[in-house]
């Protein structure tokens, strides 16, 4: 049995993927593929083991119907069409849960640089700037005791809600289409409609995944209804927010500050104005990215692998009513 890679995956779920025999084919080149090389690949393996590729349309589960599985090294799924993939017959696997800690922290990381301004002053320190520091200059705010809005309180939100609670004794609110009553009993969370969350929040920060429901939930009008002392932190997907909206609203301080782990498009290019903002914060979709993190993904995925290529439930489906 053959699987292709299409990029650089940890040896842990390399390993796991050779140990059971299975005959590997990684992409080690630094340029992204495309989708018709991505289809000339896999038309000679029987699993994908998927790190972001683009263009997983139903075009593409045509030409590669003949696959067995593919694994996506991400929990997010977005830009996969899984309904082309189930209707032939093509298991999808995704990784869940193994990033939820990374991923808030990443959100929490966001947080305390743009309420801290940690990065406007480190900007100033490498100009030379740092001169006579005034007790009342360059301040920033204590997320103690503030209110942290969460819209998408799943198992990410979950984790940074638990971070925030336990350590900052922050208040949580949050805006789900479902209630999350876990969340409310272990938290005291709790569910507001979406412009009562922007208004009531200190941070606003955006777990939800990118659904035709969700694309550009954030706009201008969003960012006027939050408080001008407020944060938006967004750690899920780029098209939740419209960033010409949010380049406006930061320029028109409409809000205190933004923090992004997510741009759109990806990746950002080196002139958005976001990257010369004070009050912005940009990291390059870095989510996930710590060593235990990655390691147990790259697990995940080659778990879906040999599944698959067993033609066994896979361990971690996203579309488990392929089986039905
Ligand atoms: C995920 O797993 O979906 C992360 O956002 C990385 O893409």
């Amino acid at each position: 049995m053959k699987v292709f890679i299409n990029k650089i995956i940890p040896d842990h779920g390399l390993g796991l993927l050779k140990q059971a025999g299975v005959e590997v084919t990684m992409w080690r080149e630094p340029s992204v593929l495309t989708r018709e090389q991505a289809i000339a690949f896999c038309k000679d393996h029987d699993a994908f083991l998927s790190a972001g590729q683009a263009g997983l349309d139903e075009g593409f589960f045509r030409e590669c119907s003949h696959l067995k599985v593919v694994a996506l090294h991400s929990v997010g799924f977005d830009g996969v069409d899984i309904a082309a993939a189930t209707q032939l017959g093509i298991p999808i696997g995704n990784t869940p849960n193994v990033l939820n800690k990374a991923t808030a922290e990443t959100a929490l990381l966001l947080m305390l640089t743009v309420a801290r301004r940690a990065l406007y002053l480190h900007r100033k320190i490498k100009k030379g700037e740092w001169g006579v520091s005034q007790p009342t200059q360059d301040l920033g705010f204590d997320l103690a005791g503030k209110t942290l809005g969460i819209v998408g309180l799943g198992r990410i939100g979950a984790e940074l809600a638990r971070m925030c609670t336990q350590s900052w004794g922050m208040k949580i609110v949050y805006h789900n289409r479902t209630r999350n009553e876990e969340a409310e009993k272990e938290f005291g969370a709790t569910w507001l409609p979406f412009e009562e969350l922007l208004e009531q929040s200190d941070c606003v920060s955006v777990h939800t995944a990118l659904t035709e429901e969700t694309r550009g939930l954030f706009g201008y009008e969003q960012f006027k209804r939050m408080k001008p002392s407020a944060i938006f932190i967004n750690t899920a997907r780029g098209g939740v927010h419209r960033e010409d909206d949010l380049i406006r609203a930061l320029r028109e301080r409409l809000i205190y500050g933004a923090g992004l782990d997510v741009t759109d498009p990806e990746p950002m290019s080196p002139d958005s104005p976001l990257l010369q903002m004070d009050n912005a914060v940009v990291f390059p979709h870095i989510g996930s990215s710590t060593v235990e993190t990655r390691n147990k993904m790259s697990r995940c995925a080659a778990e879906n692998i040999l599944a698959g290529l067993k033609g066994e439930r896979l361990p971690y489906p996203v579309n488990p009513e392929v089986y039905s």
